[in-house]
């Protein structure tokens, strides 16, 4: 069959691991595809220097690389987000499918990236956007289709959790365990996003959408994040047997009236000993699933990371190559339910 084309937009820790697979797997991949996956472009914010790709394949001007007629899919590795949406936006419009990663943008404009799939008959797909490698996404929107979800409860950022998990071994408080982050590169410069529980709270608002096939943004999600944490508050949580995670909970909940609410959260919590999540230390990341005939479900592993990110981005990339060379449609967006936000105070 016919090449596919694909542009990569970004080259960071994510998008040059993406590259490289790409590149050192093509005849695999192709024959995981049934056609051969053509890297066309890369795009990055400057072009000096070396950075380990033909020099040809970069280019900063990512609105001409997605609009080449040559190139069937479009990789957002890149972050931001009015940037991506256009091009995004511009991508799907011309039947393009594309592959994101980008949580904060998704977590806005999930509703608004969807109908314009599927208005154009193109693919969107996200494993990648909610915790890395771990394979949640499609969980929810394929394997579970048919069953209905009534909770997801997840630790889903790493850095929260490395620095909570090395208070609770260690003893030590809060700002030299941020310090220890930093240093071993887990942390940001700025760690807001992480500690204060935005990122969590974008990736809740991802997994609430389609678990309960609504639309959930970050601001319905209520947050707080860890920095109030201390040394004490752990001691006393190992006092009842539990420890501290930054827990993102989202679930289907009941009013006073009798009326379905969907409630989702960003805390630190309390977890028992005994719970599965308590387990999970470091910067790994774990997906509690509760359906009503399936159970309960757990996902496990990699949460972050430029290798565990891109295996989750070259899964979708395969899936969205084979719909193009088959004639197949990925996760179709259902007709949503519009279920209301229940306020904290009700849960
Ligand atoms: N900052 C995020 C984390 C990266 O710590 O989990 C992955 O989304």
């Amino acid at each position: 069959a016919a090449a596919i084309g694909v542009a990569v937009l970004g080259l960071g820790n994510v998008g040059s691991e993406v590259v490289r697979i790409l590149r050192e797997h093509a005849q695999e991949l192709e024959s995981r595809v049934g056609a051969p996956l053509v890297l066309r472009g890369i795009a990055v914010r400057s072009t000096e220097g070396d950075r380990g790709v033909p020099a040809e394949l970069l280019t900063t001007d990512a609105d001409s690389l997605v609009a080449r007629d040559d190139v069937d899919i479009v990789v957002e590795v890149i972050g931001g987000i009015e940037v991506p949406r256009k091009q995004i936006l511009s991508a799907l419009n011309a039947g393009k499918s594309v592959v994101t990663a980008n949580k904060a943008l998704l977590a806005d404009y999930t509703g608004e990236l969807a109908e314009a799939a599927e208005k154009a008959g193109a693919d969107l797909y996200f494993e990648a956007a909610v915790a890395g490698a771990i394979p949640v996404i499609r969980p929810l929107t394929q394997s579970l289709a048919g069953d209905r979800v009534t909770k997801v409860a997840g630790i889903v950022n790493g850095t929260t959790n490395f620095i909570l998990s090395a208070m609770d071994e260690t003893g030590a408080d809060y700002a030299d365990t941020l310090a220890e982050a930093g240093r071993l590169g887990y942390a940001e410069a700025d760690p807001t996003a992480d500690v204060e529980g935005f990122d969590a709270a974008a990736k809740a608002a991802i997994l609430a959408s389609i678990a309960f096939h609504t639309r959930v943004t970050a601001a319905d999600v209520y947050r707080e994040g860890i920095s109030k944490i201390t040394s004490a508050d752990l001691d006393a949580a190992k006092a009842l047997g539990c420890t501290i995670k930054l827990l993102s909970m989202c679930e289907r909940v009941t009013n006073g009236d009798g009326e379905e609410r969907i409630s989702a959260r960003v805390y630190p919590a309390l977890v028992p000993r005994d719970h599965p999540l308590a387990t999970v230390n470091g910067a790994f990341n774990a997906v509690v699933v509760e359906a009503e005939n399936a159970g309960r479900l757990m996902f496990y592993g990699q949460g972050a990371g430029g290798a565990p990110t891109a295996s989750a981005v070259m899964g979708d990339l395969v899936m969205a190559a084979r719909n193009k060379v088959h004639g197949g449609r990925g996760p179709r967006e259902s007709k949503y339910a519009d279920l209301k936000i229940a306020p904290i105070g009700e849960i």
